[in-house]
């Protein structure tokens, strides 16, 4: 029987990964910094990426490997240490995600997933690298981080193409069943929309008043989403849920 390290199988995506992936018969090995035993046929290892330490033995026997494990900073060290254990171990295929616009904005979560993603791509291991848009997940809680203060700050131009969880899971168990494809289109939701608009709809779904202030987002980042270039508006692969799906599905 194969196996494949998802890393980052116990977030949000990975969660829903995991299971397709046990589903199509193979051995699944967890890693990430917290231990588990939740009886569902996984091997979970307590690594952390950024310590490099038991990285080597997380990857030992794995014939492909699912990268997910990420966090608001450091992911490109902690790519560098699980491309170069990949590397020794003679790894297949490494499926990186990576995130639109990744090259684009000048801010420390893109510029560290920018170096993820270039780690893997320099890397010898067979890869494949797909950029997503961010999660409904993750616009609503950017709403709800808003939504706490008493007047609710939006700032002009900003607009996402927020992508289902789901649909992403499926698209990387597929990526990671797959053969290795180099950069694979960018996956995105349905529809864009103003932050504004999603901050607008949770606040609607929650029951909830603000009065909103507009603010302006200063600088090069600024520039780049006021003129779309953080969007994909051709050539990617489309989620099948929308937005107004995920918020209906939150009450
Ligand atoms: N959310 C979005 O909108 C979005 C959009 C595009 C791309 N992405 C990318 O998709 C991936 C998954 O996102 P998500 O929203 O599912 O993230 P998440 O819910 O925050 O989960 C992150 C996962 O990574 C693990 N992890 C974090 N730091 C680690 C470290 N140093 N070493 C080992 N494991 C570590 C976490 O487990 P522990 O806490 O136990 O370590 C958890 O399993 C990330 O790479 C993210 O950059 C996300």
């Amino acid at each position: 029987m194969s196996t494949m390290l998802v890393t980052g199988g116990t977030g949000t995506l990975g969660r829903q990964v995991v299971p397709l992936i046990q589903a199509a018969g193979w051995t699944v090995r967890v890693l990430s910094r917290h231990d588990h035993d939740r009886g569902d046929g996984v091997e979970y290892v307590a690594v952390d990426l950024l310590k490099d330490e038991g990285v080597d033995a997380a990857v030992k026997g794995v014939d492909v490997i699912l990268h997910l494990a990420g966090g608001p900073k450091g992911d490109d060290l902690g790519t560098r240490n699980l491309v170069r254990a990949a590397e020794q171990a003679g790894v297949g295929h490494l499926v990186h995600i990576s995130v639109t616009a990744v090259d684009q904005l000048p801010l420390t979560y893109f510029k560290s997933k920018l170096g993820a993603e270039q780690a893997v791509r320099a890397s010898s291991v067979p890869w494949t690298v797909v950029r997503v848009a961010q999660f409904h997940d993750f616009a609503w809680n950017t709403a709800k981080m808003m939504a706490k203060l008493p007047v609710l700050p939006v700032p002009g131009g900003l607009r996402f193409q927020p992508v289902d969880s789901r649909d992403v899971a499926q698209r990387l168990a597929e990526l990671a069943l797959g053969e290795p494809a180099g950069l694979v289109p960018d996956l995105v939701g349905p529809k864009v929309y103003s932050l504004g608009e999603l901050a607008r709809d949770y606040l609607r779904a929650t029951g909830k008043r603000r009065p909103s202030l507009p603010i302006h987002v200063p600088g090069k980042a600024g520039k780049v989403y006021r003129s779309g270039g953080n969007l994909t508006l051709s050539g990617a692969d489309v989620g099948t849920r929308t937005w107004e799906d995920f918020v209906a599905e939150q009450k």
